[in-house]
């Protein structure tokens, strides 16, 4: 690769536009699924907090009812959960065909391509390329986790119709549990990487990323 093609600064097509805005809303809204669930939804916060106040109201509830409410009510708020989950598979898909037919280009490649061009650039260009590099690896990551999340996510939602055992499903979601701090640590870098290339020589990667860029 030319030392200039290590910038950040490209047209962005339409589709990829229109891809990146809503794939960034899938992931904030599953992140933010999660984090209804592991707080003001929490079945055990909330069970103690059923039983007491029908307690304080005079009457009786079991933990096991309290219990059972509280998950209830939890799982209406889930079910946006799986609903974000395969809108994000769909947009996993367009990604591909994206790449296939708009882009013509693989993440993973790219950032093979990028790292085997560093040695034969001019040593002050190699810092930019490096750096470049790494951000383009990344994102090869990101879709590579994003892939193992819906996969894992469709596996787990369909586990009964497809006969999973209970120690593979298991593993499944405990990876896929573990893998949302991923998503959480990709969406600050990323958010601080634009903040911080905006300032600094690449202004307008956001702006492109709305209207396209020259
Ligand atoms: C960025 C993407 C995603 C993140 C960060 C994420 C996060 C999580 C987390 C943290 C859990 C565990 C919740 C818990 O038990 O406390 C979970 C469970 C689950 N997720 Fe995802 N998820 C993502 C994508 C998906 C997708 C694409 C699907 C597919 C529809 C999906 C379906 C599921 C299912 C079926 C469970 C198991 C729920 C259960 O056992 O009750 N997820 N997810």
């Amino acid at each position: 690769m030319k030392a200039n093609n290590y910038s950040f600064k490209k047209n962005q097509p339409a589709s990829m536009r229109w891809w990146h805005w809503l794939n960034a809303l899938a992931i904030l809204g599953l992140l933010g699924t999660v984090l209804l669930r592991k707080t003001f939804l929490s079945w055990r916060t909330n069970a103690v907090f059923i039983q007491s106040k029908v307690e304080e109201a005079g009457g009786a509830v079991t933990t096991e009812a309290a219990q059972s409410i509280a998950k209830g009510l939890r799982d209406v708020m889930w079910q946006w959960h799986y609903w974000i989950g395969f809108a994000l598979a769909a947009l996993l898909v367009a990604r591909i065909l994206i790449g296939i037919f708009v882009v013509k280009k693989c993440p993973a490649t790219h950032a093979v391509q990028s790292a085997k061009g560093i040695p034969a650039l001019p040593p002050e260009t190699r810092i930019t390329a490096v750096h470049y590099t790494l951000v383009k690896t990344g994102y090869a990551l990101f879709y590579l986790i994003t892939l193992y999340m819906v996969l894992s996510g469709i596996a787990l939602y369909f586990k009964q119709e497809i006969g999973l055992s209970k120690d593979f499903s298991h593993l499944l979601k405990e990876v896929h549990e573990w893998l949302m701090w991923f998503f959480v640590g990709f969406t600050a870098l990323h958010i601080v990487g634009i903040f911080i290339a905006e300032n600094r020589g690449d202004k307008g990667l956001t702006s492109d990323m709305i209207n396209g860029g020259n």
